[in-house]
């Protein structure tokens, strides 16, 4: 970290074509929040962002088979995933989406800055077209067999079988999603952002000038970069999503991918008019909370937009997450394979900081990992209750028995005193290290060693048996156990905030800073 003033987080925005599952909140919502409140606890400016995805095919794919508007669709996702992040204690400082008004605006405006600045080629290519239904059959509309692993589901835009990005002439046997028939070619005009004019400048910016980034990003920005960047259309021939703005372009949107990244702008707009502090101040710092799919996106497309652009930051460090599994299999929406928030919140009210214990503790920063309602069950008894909630506990019905819940006076501290105070300290140093590099599991390790500390100095102290011979030592053990006790509240208000909010209730101490 250098010099920066202030730092503005975005999170990925979730397609409103569906509730959201544990896999999100693993890979992008719980570390981004845990990272917006402590550096809130440090008393640093901080924005984080949030909102909906509202276009795209799978959106308007989903509209047409339960025979309602792309509209109806967002409405009830956009309502239903944004009352469940509020319910878990996500703490957005705005929640958009991009059918607002203010984004149209804003997309629109973004493409035409880059349209009359002569930053894209103009193609006219042969794409397919669904005769029956006059449709032409952009990404998802279109499926085949891919010709890299043969699987016949691929779709136009990404075979989701072996992971490969697609475009719909390498399908094998294409047919239309609309009406099943083999499609035709048509030719059809659109905007491209030259990718491979960029290159060597995302090769200076990533491969030398970020080395520093999570090693399945830089890992990934590699081989994107070194395999060749080509030309990418940023419009379509489609009826959903924002118009393109040239009179030539009618019934042509903007392509999902060019303007979802360009909601994180429009929210902020709509959140305050100072706007463009966030944007562009030199001395504001951007990170992007994704999970792997969408690197590319975050780190060679949007970045290359706003370069293009040229008045924008680029982001500072884009801490991607690998993804989560369900009891050893991939989570899927279509196979209804997920734990979703929604259901979550309903049948485990006041348990919402256990689902963000227990995805913390077991995050896929590095690799894949696995959700088992086995392992949930064990991090809540054995860690949650055995570790911290008994030490807590403790501490403070002692406090309450022995001393009326008034913080005692301390005498002399003796060697064990000293020392547990010195490991705290060390300890919240530890953690604030590990969440400046973005290392939430091991930052939550250290904080749970904090509970471990006090559990450890009450089995070494034994206050229970020392106040029959000795109540003024008693007062400097408690005196001790509460400083670890303060010092949880303030650790780990990153991770388990209505826990800490209500433990600092308990010892009325107010909302404290991090450095307190
Ligand atoms: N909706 C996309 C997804 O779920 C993420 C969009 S992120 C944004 O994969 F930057 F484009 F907004
Ligand atoms: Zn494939």
């Amino acid at each position: 970290m250098t010099d920066f003033k202030r730092t503005l987080i975005t999170s990925a925005l979730p397609y409103a074509n569906g509730p959201v599952h544990i896999g999100h909140l693993a890979g992008v919502y719980v570390p981004a929040d845990i990272y917006a409140r402590y550096l809130r606890l440090k008393g640093e400016e901080v924005l984080f962002i949030g909102g909906s995805d509202e276009h795209g095919v799978p959106i308007t794919l989903k509209a047409r088979n339960a025979g309602i508007t792309p509209q109806d669709v967002v409405d009830k996702y956009h309502a239903m995933i944004k009352d469940s992040f509020q319910r878990l204690g996500i703490s957005f400082d705005v929640y958009s989406r991009t059918s607002a008004p203010i984004h149209y605006e804003t997309a629109s405006q973004f493409f035409r800055n880059l349209y009359d600045g002569g930053k894209f080629v103009e193609k006219t290519t042969a794409q397919y077209f669904d005769e029956e239904t006059g449709q032409f059959l952009a990404d998802r509309y279109i499926v085949g067999t891919c010709p890299k692993c043969g699987f016949e589901k691929a779709y136009g835009d990404q075979c989701e079988s072996c992971g490969t990005s697609l475009s719909p002439t390498e399908l094998i046997t294409p047919r239309s999603m609309l009406s099943g028939n083999t499609p035709v070619l048509k030719e059809t005009k659109h905007w491209y952002l030259p990718l491979d004019q960029y290159e060597p400048w995302l090769r200076e910016w990533i491969l030398e000038g970020h080395k520093e980034w999570k090693s399945n990003v830089y890992g990934q920005c590699k081989s994107w970069i070194d395999s060749g960047l080509q030309p990418r259309a940023v419009t379509r021939d489609l009826d959903w999503g924002v118009p393109v703005p040239l009179d030539e372009a009618q019934g042509k949107v903007l392509y999902v991918w060019f303007d979802a990244p360009i909601g994180y702008i429009s929210a902020t707009r709509e959140l305050t008019p100072e706007w463009e502090k966030w944007w562009k101040e030199r001395d504001t710092r951007m990170l992007h909370f994704i999970g792997k799919d969408n690197i590319v996106f975050h780190c060679i497309i949007f970045p290359a937009m706003l370069k293009a652009e040229g008045s924008y930051n680029l982001p500072d460090n884009v801490p991607a997450n690998e993804f989560l599994n369900l009891e050893g299999d991939k989570i899927s929406t279509s196979r209804n394979w997920a734990v979703w928030l929604h259901e979550y919140l309903e049948e485990f009210p006041g348990k919402e900081d256990v689902l963000k214990y227990v995805l913390t503790a077991n995050a896929p920063e590095t690799k894949d990992n696995d959700f088992t309602w086995k392992d949930f069950q064990t991090r809540n008894n054995s860690e949650l209750v055995a570790i911290l909630g008994n030490f807590v506990n403790r501490a403070l019905v002692l406090t309450e028995k022995y001393f009326e819940a008034t913080v005692p006076a301390a005498g002399a501290f003796t060697e064990n005193d000293r020392q547990t105070l010195e490991t705290l300290s060390v300890l919240k140093g530890e953690i604030e290290k590990s969440l400046n590099s973005f290392r939430f599991r091991e930052a939550l390790k250290n904080g749970m060693d904090m509970a471990r500390l006090g559990n450890k100095y009450l089995a070494d102290e034994e206050p229970w048996k020392v106040i029959k011979s000795d109540q003024e030592r008693v007062k400097t053990i408690l005196y001790v156990s509460l400083q670890v006790t303060a010092n949880l509240t303030i650790a780990l208000e990153p991770f388990l905030p209505f826990s800490m909010e209500k433990l600092r209730g308990f010892l009325n101490t107010g909302r404290l800073g991090w450095d307190q």
